[in-house]
């Protein structure tokens, strides 16, 4: 009778490390102080990792919820001043909140269906009518200038040269120069955010010059909020 009622009812396990008998237990204990280290070394160890991960993470995931939409238009003139085959020079303000400081020149032309390649970013969607292009070097932001004879931008401080579309045809950039969004409105031609581009001409948010764009590299150089 007493055998069948203690099968029914098993004596509960001690939780004191000392009942064990593990080496090093000390009365009263629950945990040996080996145990709590390692437990407690791992858990700094995921602390300090997730200090580095999740900045990463967010620089790199932040881009895709940024609204797209420019918040800002500025008028570069009439669009009879515009044509497909030439560029025409401008000056905008990248950064009012620094004044004067903040001018840039910028290169418009009308965009020609018949040789611009849409970018993949614009599949299903109307072109941008006009490319504008940024002359901020995308090695490391010297200005660059347009020359109509070859069709190429040259930058003069080391040798980089874009073709037509601002696409890198020798040198040491790393992808293609910077882009603007542009629309017409009213018989004008508005320039909106600057945008990155890699080399298919699939828009990026801004990256800084130097910041490669293409495969994985995009993950590894995510945009900054000052850039
Ligand atoms: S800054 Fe333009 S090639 Fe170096």
């Amino acid at each position: 009778m007493a055998d069948k009622q203690s099968k029914q009812t098993p004596p509960r396990k001690s939780r004191y490390t000392a009942d064990h008998g593990m080496a090093g237990a000390f009365e009263g204990e629950t945990v040996t102080r080996r145990r709590f280290m390692t437990g407690g070394a791992l858990a700094a160890g995921g602390i300090a990792s997730a200090a580095f991960a999740l900045p990463a993470l967010g620089f790199a995931l932040a881009p895709m919820f940024k609204d797209a939409t420019p918040d800002r238009w500025q008028d570069v003139g009439p669009e009879s001043d515009f044509n497909p085959t030439t560029y025409v020079p401008r000056v905008v303000n990248t950064d009012p909140g620094v004044g004067e400081a903040g001018k840039a020149t910028i290169y418009v032309r009308k965009f020609d269906p018949e040789s611009d390649k849409p970018s993949p970013s614009d599949q299903g969607k109307d072109p941008i009518p006009y490319v504008v292009v940024s002359t901020r070097c995308a090695h490391l932001g010297c200005p660059v200038r347009y020359y109509q004879a070859p069709k190429r931008f040259v930058c003069p401080c080391h040798g980089g040269i874009y073709d037509f579309q601002g696409k890198v045809a020798g040198g040491p950039p790393v992808r293609p120069l910077d882009r603007f969004d542009a629309r017409a409105s009213n018989g004008r031609v508005e320039v909106g955010e600057r945008f990155s581009v890699n080399s298919e001409l699939r828009r990026f948010s801004p990256r800084d010059p130097s910041n490669h764009l293409d495969g994985l590299w995009q993950y590894l150089y995510p945009s900054r909020p000052s850039t």
